[in-house]
C-alpha cells in the first residue's frame, strides 16, 4: 500500500515538475525573445519619452502591443507580474522526485557495488552536499572579484562542472551522478532567481517608491545570474531527458559525454543569442552538431562476439533471466522493497522475454543499466551469452 502510494506521489511529483519547468522555460525563452525583438518606436507616435522599445504581435486571435521602458515608468502600475513561482515551483517539485526516486527509492537508483561502499545514508549526504555545496562555491564565486570578469568566471565554473560530473561518476551510481550534476545546476539557477534576481528587483522597486534612484550594482548581478541561467538551461534539459538513455550514463566515459552535451547545448544557446542580437554565427551549430555526432561514436556498441557455438533458451538464457531479473521483473517480486514490476516490465514467461529481447539488448548488453545496480550479480559472460542469443534471432529453443 506504501509502495502504491509512494509511486503515485511520485507520477504526480513528475507531472508537476514537467508542467512548471515547461512554463518556467516558457516565460524565460520568451522574454529572451522579446528583448532581442522589441525595436524602438517611431517619434511620431508620440509615446512616453522613457520607452526604448516596443514590439506588436498577434497569437490565439488576439493583437498585443509589449512596451519596455529604458529604465523605468515614472510611476509603477498597482499590478506588476514578477514571474518567480515558476521557478520556485520547479525546484521544489525536483527535489521532491530526486527525493521519491533516489533518496527513498531502491538501493539501486544510488548505489553501485563496483564504487566505494559509501552506503545509502553516505551517498544520500554526498547527494545533498552536492546541491548545498554546488550553490554556495557558485554564488561566492560570483560574488568576488571574479564578477568583473565574467569569461574567467564562466571558466572557472565550467571546469567545476566538469569536477563534479566526473567525482560524482566515481562514487554513486552513474544515473544518480548524471541527475546530481543536473539538481545543482538547476538548484543554482532558482537560487538565483530567489537569492539575487527577485531581490534585485524588489529593491528596485522600493527604492523607485521611496521616489528614489535603485542601485546599480544590483540590476547587474542580477543580469550576470540570467545570463548563467540562460545558459545553463539546455545542459539541465540533456540531463534530465538522459535517464531513458542508459548508452549516455553507463558508458565508461559517462562523465565526459556529460561534459560534450554540456558544451553542445550552451554552443546551441550562444547560437541563438547570437542570432538574437542580429550577429549570424556559421560555426556554433556545425559545432555542436560534431560534438553530438562525436558522441554518437563514442557510445557505438561494441563489436559482438560469439560465446557459444548455439545458444540455447532453455539452457542459458531462461536460468539467467530467472536468477538476475526475475526477483524484480515479476508480477509478485520477491525483491525487498518491490510490489509491482519495476517499468511495467515482467520476465517470467518465455514469451515475455522474447517480447522484450530488443529492450534486454538494450538494457543488459549494450548499456549495464541493467540488473539495476547489478543488485543480482550477473556477470560479463552471461551479457555475452544473452546478447549473442538476441543477435541469433532470440529462438525460445
Ligand atoms: C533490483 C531490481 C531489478 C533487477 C534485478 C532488474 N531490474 Fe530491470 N528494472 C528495474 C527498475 C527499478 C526499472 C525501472 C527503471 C526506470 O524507470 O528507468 C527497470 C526497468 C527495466 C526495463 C524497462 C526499461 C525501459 O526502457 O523502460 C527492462 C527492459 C528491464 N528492466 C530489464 C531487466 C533485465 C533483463 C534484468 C535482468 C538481467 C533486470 N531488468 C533486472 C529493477 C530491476
Amino acid at each position: 500500500m506504501i509502495a502504491h502510494a509512494q509511486e503515485w506521489f511520485e507520477l504526480l511529483a513528475r507531472w508537476f515538475h514537467v508542467i512548471v519547468g515547461a512554463a518556467w522555460i516558457g516565460t524565460s525563452f520568451y522574454f529572451n525573445w522579446l528583448n532581442n525583438n522589441l525595436r524602438p518606436p517611431d517619434p511620431d507616435e508620440g509615446l512616453d519619452g522613457g520607452i526604448g522599445g516596443q514590439l506588436w504581435a498577434v497569437h490565439g486571435g488576439g493583437f498585443y502591443r509589449v512596451l519596455k521602458y529604458r529604465e523605468a515608468p515614472g510611476e509603477l502600475p498597482e499590478t506588476l507580474h514578477w514571474f518567480k513561482w515558476e521557478a520556485y515551483l520547479t525546484w521544489v517539485s525536483g527535489v521532491t522526485l530526486l527525493c521519491l526516486v533516489y533518496y527513498l527509492g531502491s538501493d539501486g537508483m544510488m548505489m553501485d557495488p563496483a564504487k566505494p561502499a559509501l552506503g545509502k545514508a553516505g551517498l544520500v549526504g554526498v547527494g545533498v552536499g552536492t546541491l548545498v555545496g554546488g550553490w554556495i562555491g557558485y554564488d561566492q564565486l560570483c560574488k568576488s572579484p571574479l564578477k568583473e570578469r565574467p569569461l574567467l568566471l564562466q571558466a572557472l565554473g565550467f571546469l567545476a562542472i566538469v569536477g563534479m560530473a566526473y567525482g560524482l561518476c566515481q562514487v554513486m551510481s552513474s544515473r544518480a551522478a548524471y541527475i546530481h550534476v543536473g539538481a545543482m545546476l538547476g538548484t543554482c539557477m532558482a537560487a538565483n532567481v530567489f537569492f539575487v534576481i527577485i531581490p534585485g528587483q524588489r529593491d528596485m522597486v522600493d527604492a523607485m517608491t521611496r521616489g528614489e534612484q535603485p542601485d546599480a550594482s544590483r540590476g547587474k548581478a542580477g543580469a550576470l545570474r540570467s545570463l548563467h541561467n540562460n545558459y545553463f538551461t539546455l545542459p539541465v534539459l540533456f540531463i534530465m531527458v538522459s535517464s531513458h538513455y542508459p548508452m549516455t550514463y553507463t558508458h565508461e566515459w559517462n562523465w565526459a559525454l556529460l561534459v560534450g552535451f554540456t558544451v553542445a547545448g550552451a554552443a546551441v544557446r550562444h547560437w541563438f543569442n547570437l542570432r538574437g542580437q542580429g550577429h549570424r554565427n556559421a560555426w556554433l551549430l556545425p559545432i555542436a552538431a560534431l560534438v553530438m555526432v562525436a558522441l554518437a561514436f563514442v557510445t557505438r556498441p561494441p563489436a559482438a562476439v560469439d560465446v557459444k557455438e548455439t545458444v540455447s533458451f532453455v539452457e542459458d538464457i531462461k536460468p539467467i533471466i530467472e536468477s538476475r531479473c526475475v526477483t524484480c521483473h515479476a508480477d509478485k517480486p520477491s525483491f525487498a522493497g518491490y510490489f509491482v514490476p519495476p517499468g511495467g516490465v515482467v520476465l517470467e514467461t518465455p514469451a515475455q522475454i522474447k517480447g522484450l529481447s530488443d529492450k534486454i539488448l538494450k538494457h543488459v548488453v549494450l548499456s549495464d543499466y541493467m540488473p539495476l545496480g547489478n543488485l543480482t550479480k550477473m556477470t560479463p559472460e552471461e551479457r555475452a551469452l544473452v546478447g549473442q542469443w538476441v543477435r541469433d534471432g532470440a529462438s525460445l529453443k
